[in-house]
């Protein structure tokens, strides 16, 4: 190499290194660097504090035409920092004003078969998110058949987490260290040896499988997609935006809970007017069906009837409580598990839909419609406009929507057929004036903020399963909050009072459906935990889920009474997955404080420093009695009051399986 070739060579090697390729978040606790392997792959790592925290690890997806490299051969062409600091606000949520600081670096990578490829990174002090945006020079679609991205983390933990499944979420949480986690859904939550929790999981899930993570080797990790019936993952066009890879850091569980990074890495809301999207308390016609009481096909037991709805809308009117939802209301279910072929326009005979909604309205109740599609797409997708325009000049303001079944032709709930079809039920319901509440749902990913009618779904094991399998462990709930929940609220639909279903035992009605025999099911819980549920399981359309003759003229009902289903503000005050966790949140001038534990009794005390200073306040405590105990006695209460300030502290006390939940008015 003659001396010119050699100062040209060296001048553009240090312009190459001169790119600084290395991203830092606001308060510099979380860095990123970013570099090209020798064959032009590019890698990430990840730093806490200047501690390694993710090795480096692969990134980019493989497409079936090799002809297209996506995940390799890249040269780096440039590298764009920007910064963001912007507080903005949401119709509803745990927080209605949220603030987004984050420092992004986008680096922009080409290879020679075409491909341009800009990797945008974003690093807040609360964890960071990138994602892939590729630009391949070609017109028509291409097949994705794999993800390369991995998460090489530095460190064993003790990880929280369900097992990936590309069909259902309702499935039980595992604690386990991180080395033996073969494969995982997201949110997998971890703390690591050295006391950093952390959250993997993905935001903005668009036209795109969802993402699990299946073991590479010790605490290392790959995207797996969920594929199409062939195998594949995707087709993309040629130019395309993947969903955010993320990982939520912090040095406190709660951290977690309380930061907004999901929602701070989705599109601002794109519906122009949303005065019609509410946050409401409903009750309905359910819990019966479930514990098989009555029946959701039209016949000698079913729970739809005119005559009934017309008591669930008179309890809500009589308690403070905004909507009612009515199942099995429509036509189709007597093909349920076979055909799966519901009408969405027809109600069933016994069930006069019109007068229903009249009278609701003249009590200033909504209606909340029921879809249950059984999982047959083509037959909702025929139906979706009509069904939902129906729906909206008849009145009701929410659809809850059900996906209990398979899907056609060998295509699976999480599969991009699965969220193309989620996300044109929301943006149909959108066009509508609707809010949805969407159970079998694809998982959250913060679309919420986007498309706010996206309101609550499902999507992990919710109330039903105790009403005919052995039931959720006294642990789950300490588990969602740190979990399924870092994705966005959940329709966990809590509140049964009747503990052990004996106002249902000698029910001579009372039928099996369901796999288990209900006789020995129940709720494991206490009484004071299903209504600190209330609180800490956050939704904004919030259950009470048992038949209302077990809330009349019970006094612990007057939790509900007294709550909002809207809320201002939330903190997340103190917890540990799979223990116990303590969740405050303020509507208006009213705090409502949430705590549950596990299968064991807890005493602790919360400072009560979030209340405003210089207001006196009455709290009311609906705790566990003290001889209360899931498994012996769960239906053993207090209700006591008592006047606090900021100053104060509180004693949260809960029994084995319990709960305790506060209401703060103020009363100076
Ligand atoms: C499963 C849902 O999670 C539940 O809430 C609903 O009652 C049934 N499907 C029937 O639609
Ligand atoms: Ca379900």
């Amino acid at each position: 190499m003659n001396r010119f070739f050699l100062l040209i060579s060296i001048m553009l090697m240090s312009l190459a290194c001169s790119e600084n390729t290395i991203l830092q978040s606001p308060g510099k606790k979380i860095g990123i660097e970013f570099s090209l392997t020798d064959d032009g792959e590019p890698k990430y790592s990840v730093t806490v504090e200047g501690q390694p925290f993710i090795m480096p690890s692969a990134m980019g997806l493989i497409a079936s035409d090799t002809t297209y490299s996506l995940s390799s051969g890249f040269k780096l062409v440039s590298v764009k920092h920007a910064s963001a600091d912007e507080t903005w606000t949401q119709p509803w949520g745990e927080n209605k004003t949220i603030r987004d600081t984050h420092n992004e670096m986008a680096v922009l990578l080409k290879n020679s078969t075409g491909v341009s490829l800009t990797v945008r990174f974003r690093a807040f002090d609360d964890g960071i998110g990138y994602r892939y945006e590729y630009d391949i020079n070609k017109t028509n679609d291409i097949v994705i058949t794999d993800e390369l991205t991995e998460f090489r983390f530095a460190s064993e933990a003790t990880s929280w987490s369900i097992p990936a499944n590309f069909d259902t979420y309702e499935l039980e949480y595992r604690t386990m260290p991180l080395s033996e986690v073969e494969n995982a859904n997201t949110p997998i939550t971890f703390r690591t040896e050295t006391g950093i929790y952390a959250s993997v999981h993905e935001a903005a899930l668009t036209d795109f499988p969802e993402m699990t993570l299946i073991k590479e080797d010790s605490t290392a990790f790959r995207a797996n997609l969920a594929p199409l019936p062939d195998g594949t993952k995707a087709v993309v066009s040629g130019k395309f935006i993947t969903p955010w890879r993320t990982v939520q850091i912090a040095d406190k569980a709660v951290g977690l809970i309380n930061s907004s990074l999901i929602l701070n890495l989705n599109e601002p809301c794109a519906i122009e007017n949303t005065d019609w999207i509410k946050p409401m308390k409903y009750v309905g016609v359910w819990w019966g069906m479930h514990l098989g009481v009555e029946s959701w096909v039209i016949n000698d037991r079913h729970g739809a009837t005119t005559e009934n709805a017309y008591k669930y809308i008179d309890f809500a009117a009589e308690n403070n409580i905004q909507a009612v939802l009515f199942e099995g209301w429509n036509e189709g279910w007597e093909s349920w598990g076979g055909r799966q072929n519901f009408d969405f326009t027809k109600p069933y005979a016994d069930f006069d839909i019109k007068k229903v909604i009249s009278y609701a309205k003249s009590k200033g109740i909504s209606v909340i419609n029921h879809h249950e599609t059984g999982g047959n797409i083509p037959n909702y997708e025929k139906q979706l406009d009509k069904a939902y325009s129906w729906s909206h000049e008849l009145g009701m303001p929410a659809v809850k929507t059900g996906y209990a079944g398979g899907f056609p032709d060998g295509y699976s709930h999480h599969s991009q057929y699965g969220v193309r079809h989620y996300r044109k039920v929301v943006q149909t319901a959108a066009k509508y004036e609707t809010m949805l509440d969407v159970h079998e749902p694809i998982k959250a990913t913060g679309i919420r903020r986007t498309y706010p009618n996206m309101m609550t779904r499902e999507g992990a094991r919710g109330m039903e399963w105790n009403a005919w399998s052995d039931g959720n462990l006294p642990e789950h709930h300490t588990m969602l909050p740190f979990t399924r929940l870092l994705g966005g609220p959940m329709d966990y639909t809590p509140g049964i009072f009747d503990i052990l279903y004996e106002n249902i035992k000698d029910n001579p009605n009372r039928k099996q459906w369901n796999m288990k025999d209900s006789k020995d099911c129940r709720v494991n819980t206490t009484l004071a935990k299903q209504i600190a549920c209330w609180v800490v399981l956050y939704s904004p359309l919030q259950m009470a889920s048992d038949m209302i003759e077990n809330y009349q003229g019970h006094p612990a009902f007057q939790f509900f009474r007294d709550f909002n289903a809207d809320c201002d503000w939330s903190e997340a005050l103190a917890g540990e997955p799979g223990e116990f966790v303590s969740i405050v949140r303020r509507a208006g001038e009213e705090y409502f404080l949430g705590s549950v534990t596990d299968e064991n009794p807890r005493k602790y005390q919360l400072p009560l420093s979030f209340l405003k200073d210089g207001v006196t306040y009455q709290a009311t405590f609906y705790a566990d009695g003290a001889d209360a105990d899931w498994k012996t006695n769960p239906t053993s209460y207090r209700i006591y009051q008592k006047t606090v300030t900021s100053n104060d502290s509180l004693d949260v006390e809960m029994a084995a399986g319990g709960g305790q939940a506060v209401v703060f008015k103020p009363i100076n």
